[in-house]
């Protein structure tokens, strides 16, 4: 796969790939300063939940280097995003590190080695023949390397296993239409865009067979919160009978947050929902970024440990 990395950590400076941009333009903007880069994270520059907590990661190795006190970059870029455990999780363990800049990278080679185990554990899922859905964006942009729910696709697709994969648009940002299509289109692998309200309806038919997504926390129950349209995603997948995987990598569970409805979602602008369509002037926008799956609808967690069945089994995790 050839997509570009979304975080580049080159000769003590950092660079993130402008998100937003994609998929017209690859623009990398240098980042300066732990402020600078929690601008960035609240700003949709870098997204998905690993990606945010590498890029705070870095963000506190710059701080090291240029004497900012830590403790308020650390509030800063906490303070960005709410929602994903990554992002606290990277910016208390620079925290605590001797050496910002040796954990940061620490951070993101790890990353990229639980990217690899959870494709290889989760390989065994893709039948051949076979159609599976995707949601959002949980690939090499959200995360590093060959991402998290994409994983299991690009290893398969390696090993040379015949399949197709669905992606829904995710409304309102069109994570999927614009970062995850892009992505596996540029690898070779047989991707479909559909509308996100063309789900069920595919599954009525019997055109997917699996789902894969991704994670932005999971609960010590087994909870997943994840890209709003995964709890109706799930909800259509047990009534149709096909397994719902979610893939997290280690980072990404949440032993301390005992179930899903514990977590803040995160309410983001209106113009994110309003901005493209043909919305009339005063009317109500809500726009909650993420919605919560209870444990009960999840077939498996696609771990970097392996495949865990039973939620009590995440505790492997910590
Ligand atoms: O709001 P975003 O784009 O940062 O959303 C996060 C995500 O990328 C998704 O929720 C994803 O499925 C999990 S992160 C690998």
């Amino acid at each position: 796969m050839s997509v570009p990395a979304a975080i580049r950590w080159e000769r003590g400076g950092l660079w993130l790939l402008d998100q937003r941009k994609l998929p017209e333009e690859v623009v990398y903007e240098e980042q300066t300063s732990a402020s600078m880069v929690a601008a960035s994270i609240a700003g949709m520059k870098v997204r998905g939940a690993p990606a945010i907590g590498i890029a705070a990661a870095y963000g506190m190795a710059l701080a090291s280097r240029t004497g900012e006190d830590m403790a308020r970059a650390a509030r800063l870029l906490v303070a960005a995003r709410p929602t994903a455990v990554n992002l606290a999780w990277a910016v208390n363990r620079v925290l605590r590190a001797n050496d910002a800049v040796a954990e940061a990278e620490a951070i993101h080679r790890e990353d990229a080695e639980m990217c690899r185990a959870i494709g290889e554990h989760g390989m065994e899922l893709i039948e051949p023949e076979t159609a599976v859905l995707t949601h959002c964006n949980a690939g090499a942009l959200a995360v590093s390397s060959l991402g998290t729910a994409t994983a299991p696709l690009y290893l398969a697709h390696e090993a040379g296993i015949r399949f197709r994969v669905f992606v829904d648009e995710t409304r309102p940002l069109l994570q999927g239409a614009r970062l995850t299509a892009w992505e596996l289109v540029q690898s070779g692998i047989d991707v479909t865009l559909i509308c996100d309200s063309m789900v069920s309806h595919l599954m009525s038919e019997g055109t997917i067979q699996s789902v894969i997504v991704g994670a932005d926390r999971v609960t010590a129950n087994g909870d997943v919160v994840n890209k709003i349209g995964t709890l109706g995603i799930a909800i259509a997948s047990r009534y149709h009978g096909i397994p719902f995987h979610v893939a997290l990598p280690s980072s990404t569970f949440d032993p301390d947050t005992k179930t899903g409805t514990d977590v803040e979602i995160e309410q983001r602008d209106a113009s994110e929902v309003t901005g493209s369509i043909r919305a009339p002037r005063g009317v109500h926008v809500s726009n909650p970024a993420f919605d919560v799956t209870p444990a009960e609808l999840v077939t498996s967690w696609i771990t970097d440990r392996g495949l865990i069945e039973n939620a009590r089994d995440l505790a492997v995790l910590k």
